[in-house]
């Protein structure tokens, strides 16, 4: 990997780093990301559309389903290098903050620890009339059609609607995570951009956050993304390849 003798003595250099990964970060462990065609599977809807308030209100067994469609995907998963690589980190640099998009637990799984759930996580449902949790039982781990349509559970204290425990469109960050995020993004030195599109807001400007701080910003994505021209640094290719290569060429006793 061909970094420049500057960048590479930066990030050694480099106290306060920020990885913050997307859905790309998982799709090597075989779980779709959003803006591929994968969610089509078995309802042939679009991802965009059923992460909303109104498509649970509308049709709480479709978007039910799908969550849990998607709950079997993460159940089958194991991390991949990149989940690793990223955990292995958390060793090298003074202090680390990862922050992530995903609902799944690939991180924690990969031995990282206090990771920033921006957007919730699947496995923890709860009630939509009183909050409590719900505890569901462990996920079928077939990546087929999921069961297709699934009734949501009812809570058992309520009777309430229990709802998958994610962020959709249209609601509010968690607000600690989120005040944590962005004192992060514009306290580091280094900022890792790994496997989003980075189209969905406020997440998205937590990358405009580290390049208006000043920080060293590398992207890592196989794909284009509009923030190309504006960090330091792209790496194209698989994050699953892509970090690996970058710690052995900047931190070589990672293990
Ligand atoms: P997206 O599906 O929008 O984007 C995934 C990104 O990962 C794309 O830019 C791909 O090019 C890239 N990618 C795919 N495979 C990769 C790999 N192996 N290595 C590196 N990059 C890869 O997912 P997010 O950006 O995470 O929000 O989406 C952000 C949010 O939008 C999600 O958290 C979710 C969604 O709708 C909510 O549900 C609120």
């Amino acid at each position: 990997m061909q970094l420049g003798a500057d960048l590479v003595s930066r990030l050694q250099r480099a106290r306060r780093v920020v990885v913050f990964t997307g859905a790309g970060v998982s799709a090597e462990s075989g779980i779709p990301t959003f803006r591929d065609r994968q969610s089509g599977l078995w309802c042939n809807c679009d991802a965009q559309a059923l992460a909303t308030p109104e498509a649970f209100e509308r049709d709480a067994a479709l978007v039910w389903g799908w969550y849990e469609w998607r709950r079997s995907f993460v159940a089958a998963s194991e991390p991949n290098a990149a989940h690793r690589a990223i955990a292995a980190l958390q060793g090298r640099v003074a202090q680390l903050t990862l922050i992530t998009q995903n609902v799944d637990d690939l991180h924690e799984r990969a031995g990282s620890a206090a990771v920033l759930h921006l957007h919730g996580h699947i496995g923890r449902p709860y009630c939509s009339a009183c909050r409590s949790e719900h505890a569901l039982p462990p996920a079928a781990t077939s990546t087929s059609d999921g069961g297709g349509r699934l009734p949501p559970p009812r809570c058992s204290r309520c009777g309430g609607r229990v709802r998958p425990g994610v962020v959709w469109f249209g609601e509010a960050l968690p607000a600690l995570e989120w005040e944590q995020a962005v004192a992060a993004a514009r306290g580091c030195d280094v900022f890792l951009c790994v496997g989003t599109s980075s189209v969905v807001e406020p997440a998205a400007g937590l990358t405009r956050a580290a390049i208006a701080a000043a920080a060293a910003t590398i992207q890592v994505n196989i794909e284009r993304t509009w923030l190309d021209e504006l960090v330091t640094l792209n790496l194209r290719g698989p994050a699953g390849t892509i970090l690996p290569e970058l710690l052995a060429a900047v931190w070589p006793d990672t293990r």
